[in-house]
């Protein structure tokens, strides 16, 4: 397997876009907390360590929440900080550390999204408070009711003066009193408030979370993918291996085409990031018993365009973004978002698109049972013939089904074993 690198800040960032995904857009509320933690650090003089660590932070800290659409609505929409349950708020930053805690590549930040909703005065879960409270956790608690407290639309320095009294309202009770004076200090400036309306060109960021930076190898980068794909299937009890599937099938079928090991490598990623656009969908859409409405089908077509221009981002993804994110573009070109026919689809888009339906047609979905093998063949052999998916490859998948089928049988039995951690 060829081993390359890949510069963490380009990944982090782009992937961690997928978390502010909504059906409207990008609400950027992570970059901005980050850019915010960004002013105070810098005041602070932080060491270019413990800054990356914020960063990284504070660009995933509402990752727990990343699987419920609507709970990520409901934060982004909780003003000042009046939070209603107060478990309520603390249940993401738990599950936020558990995902961190098992990814291999993020589990120093584990603690730190932990205690992101802490209160300086205590009372809260972790059993810490004040000092006890991880400083960067304290910087991100604060930014992120900046963040949240500055409006989205109007002039952006009409929100001054208004944010910085809720958060005086709050210094010494829910914020460290110290951490309320650096923020008094470094807002005085427009520039503060202004980098907000530009998060895309914060160089400002892009500068703070490149300094001295490791790099990521390819082995990290999968586990990264598999943090995602984690995510990406718990958004519905449906498809809780959906994407492991997916790519253990898309490997499968790729070794037969002779795909190289480093191929079948990218081949797993693109398996396991094909839906990463999904984070775009609320889960009440993916979870419709019925059949959806016109406009839910124009949101659900959103989401391979997202996971299209979110991996293109990334160096040395830009093969695993066309595999990924062409699953549902089809041969006679009345797929979508790009339209692309048999001229361009390439034979690992091609490959991704029979998996994805062979494991869909396998699972159960809100509005149907799992379909049996004669059902699955011919809904594919139809496919076929109206030169939607590649012939060559569904006949390949026909000629090995039993053993396609063991693959997702084998991620099922896995989920289920892994259920509490999973
Ligand atoms: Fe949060
Ligand atoms: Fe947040
Ligand atoms: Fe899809």
């Amino acid at each position: 397997m060829a081993i390359f690198f890949v510069n963490p800040v380009n990944l982090i960032q782009t992937m961690t876009m997928a978390l502010d995904l909504a059906v409207d857009g990008v609400s950027l509320h992570q970059k901005r907390t980050a850019i915010i933690c960004c002013h105070l650090a810098e005041k602070l003089k932080m060491s270019s360590t413990d800054e990356q660590s914020l960063l990284s932070a504070a660009l995933m800290h509402d990752i727990g929440a990343a699987s419920s659409y609507e709970e990520r609505k409901r934060l982004a929409d909780s003003r000042n900080t009046e939070w209603g349950e107060k478990e309520s708020i603390y249940s993401h930053a738990e599950n936020g550390y558990d995902l961190l805690k098992s990814s291999r590549s993020f589990d120093h930040l584990a603690e730190i999204v932990r205690c992101h909703h802490d209160a300086w005065d205590g009372g809260n879960p972790s059993g810490l408070c004040k000092s006890s409270i991880p400083l960067a956790a304290r910087i991100i608690h604060l930014a992120d009711r900046i963040e949240i407290n500055t409006k989205k639309s109007g002039p952006m320095l009409y929100n001054c003066e208004p944010v910085r009294k809720i958060i005086k309202d709050y210094s010494g009770t829910q914020f460290d009193p110290s951490l309320v004076d650096v923020f008094f200090d470094c807002s005085k400036k427009e520039s503060f408030w202004l980098d907000l309306t530009l998060p895309d060109k914060s160089s400002t960021l892009n500068a703070r979370l490149n300094m001295g930076s490791a790099h990521f190898t390819t082995e990290d980068l999968l586990n990264v993918a598999e943090l995602f794909a984690t995510i990406i299937d718990r958004m519905s009890r449906f498809t809780a291996t959906h994407s492991r599937s997916v790519s253990g099938v898309a490997v499968f079928l790729a070794g037969y085409c002779g795909f190289s090991k480093n191929e079948l490598y990218m081949m797993r990623i693109a398996g396991l990031l094909h839906d990463l656009g999904k984070l775009s969908i609320p889960n009440a859409v993916l979870e419709k018993p019925g059949s959806l409405t016109a406009q839910e089908q124009l949101i659900v077509r959103q989401h391979t365009y997202y996971t299209y221009r979110i991996l293109e981002q990334i160096e040395h993804l830009n093969q695993v973004a066309e595999w990924a994110a062409w699953h549902h573009e089809t041969l006679d070109g009345a797929g979508y978002p790009f339209r692309l026919d048999e001229d361009s689809l390439t034979l690992g888009a091609r490959i991704m698109a029979v998996a994805d339906i062979f494991v869909a047609l396998t699972e159960n979905r809100p509005y149907r049972k799992k379909l049996p093998k004669e059902t699955i063949m011919r809904i594919m052999k139809t496919m076929v013939e109206n030169n939607k998916i590649s012939g060559r490859l569904v006949e390949l998948l026909f000629d090995h089904f039993q053993e396609a089928g063991m693959v997702v049988q084998t991620m099922e039995d896995w989920a289920g074993e892994h259920r509490d951690s999973y």
